[in-house]
């Protein structure tokens, strides 16, 4: 029995929300202060593969981030492995001669490998692929029959953005009534072949690790900022429901001025909090003067969207400056790229170091 090694891989995508969340009523349970809706990416371009292993020589739970070991004994990777540790169920494996009974769940160790194919804690939601990933592996590992929106309560716990990468399409994170948080999980509001014309473009205008971690930073903003609790009580649930509505009936009009909308105002509450975060212009207020690049992306594509009869394409950015772009179809695309690619070509000058698709036929059948 001593010698074997029984483990699991998975890959899971990351997901940018198109109405932000931000701001938690209850810290360690990670529950927010609002409903929020992401649209999960293509899997082939920004995610996370964790393996997760487990056999009777390891003496202790260990993991490794983008190879470099690091300590699991925050609280919410042990809330994650307790949880899933509670829902284990026997495992047997006849041909290897394994045989893992519920209860030796409890005593095993286990050791994680995680690999993230896009920069770590810079604003593309590594927190949300990591975390869903983890999860998503555990429960496979250890054979817990949850479905996903009870494992998105799990990896809720990890952090609140993972919750909605364990669907694909669009995703709503339901913020819940309950103290425990029993109810705050994410539902699916369509698959990702209902709004198939849509294309994500990620253009990547720094890949450096943000100086205020999303947690940080959304403490601060609930502990000072009045806009917030305007926008969480006012706002975002009305906005919830236009953009459902925006999203069954593909009305890219509504869709593109919500997501919008919904960035910029995330933002002002960023720089509504005390003291003030800046995450779209990288590391200090002097870019602003000189413009960064996220501020002259915002400005060309809403003149784009103002030359046309209806918007193009929509922006959004996470707690960082990179920036979410998301085309009405295939055609615009590739206008896009193209003008990406001439306002701000990937080089030093520019501070943009690449683009990412996240559609990949989209070079293909563009035009
Ligand atoms: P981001 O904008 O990238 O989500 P956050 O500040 O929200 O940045 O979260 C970054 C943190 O998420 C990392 O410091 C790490 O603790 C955790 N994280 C990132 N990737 C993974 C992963 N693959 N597996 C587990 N945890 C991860
Ligand atoms: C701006 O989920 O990273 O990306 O719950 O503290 O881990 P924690 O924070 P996190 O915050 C994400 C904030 C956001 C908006 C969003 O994804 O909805
Ligand atoms: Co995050």
């Amino acid at each position: 029995m001593a010698g074997w090694i029984h483990m699991v891989t998975a890959r899971t995508p990351t997901n940018i929300a198109v109405i932000k969340y931000w701001g938690k009523r209850d810290e360690s349970l990670i529950l927010p202060v609002n409903d929020s809706i992401s649209v999960t990416l293509d899997p082939e371009h920004l995610c996370t593969t964790t393996t997760v292993a487990v056999s009777p020589g390891f003496d202790q739970d260990r993991m490794w981030l983008n190879g470099k070991e690091i300590s699991l004994s925050g609280g919410r990777y042990q809330n994650c492995l307790r949880e899933i540790r509670a829902r284990a169920e026997d495992f047997e494996d006849n041909e290897r001669g394994i045989k893992i009974a519920k209860q030796d769940w409890q005593k095993l160790r286990v050791h994680i490998a995680s690999y993230n194919n896009f920069p770590t804690a810079a604003g593309l939601a590594s927190s949300a692929a990591g975390f869903a990933c983890l999860v998503f592996a555990l429960a496979k590992l250890m054979n817990a029959k949850e479905d996903p929106s009870q494992l998105s309560a799990i990896a809720r716990q990890g952090s609140g953005s993972a919750c909605r990468s364990l669907y694909g399409g669009f995703v709503k994170w339901i913020m819940g009534k309950e103290e425990n948080g029993s109810d705050s999980l994410a539902v699916q509001l369509v698959d990702e072949n209902h709004w198939d014309d849509l294309v994500i473009i990620i253009a990547v205008v720094s890949s450096r690790q943000k100086e205020t971690s999303s947690t940080t930073g959304m403490r601060d903003t609930v502990e000072t900022s009045m806009l917030l609790q305007h926008r969480a009580k006012e706002v975002v649930p009305k906005r919830i429901v236009k953009m459902e509505e925006a999203i069954q009936n593909h009305d890219f009009s509504s869709f593109a001025q919500l997501t919008c909308s919904d960035s910029n105002q995330f933002h002002a509450v960023c720089l509504d909090t005390c003291p003030p975060i800046f995450y779209m212009n990288d590391t200090s207020h002097r870019q602003i003067i000189l413009l960064h690049p996220c501020c002259r992306i915002i400005s060309c594509i809403e003149k784009w969207n103002r030359s046309e009869e209806s918007p193009q394409v929509a922006y959004t950015f996470d707690a960082g400056p990179n920036a979410v772009l998301i085309a009405r179809n295939r055609k615009t695309a590739a206008l896009l790229l193209q003008r990406m690619l001439y306002f701000f070509p990937p080089s030093a000058d520019t501070d943009m170091s690449s683009y990412v698709l996240g559609d990949k036929s989209i070079l293909k059948d563009a035009g």
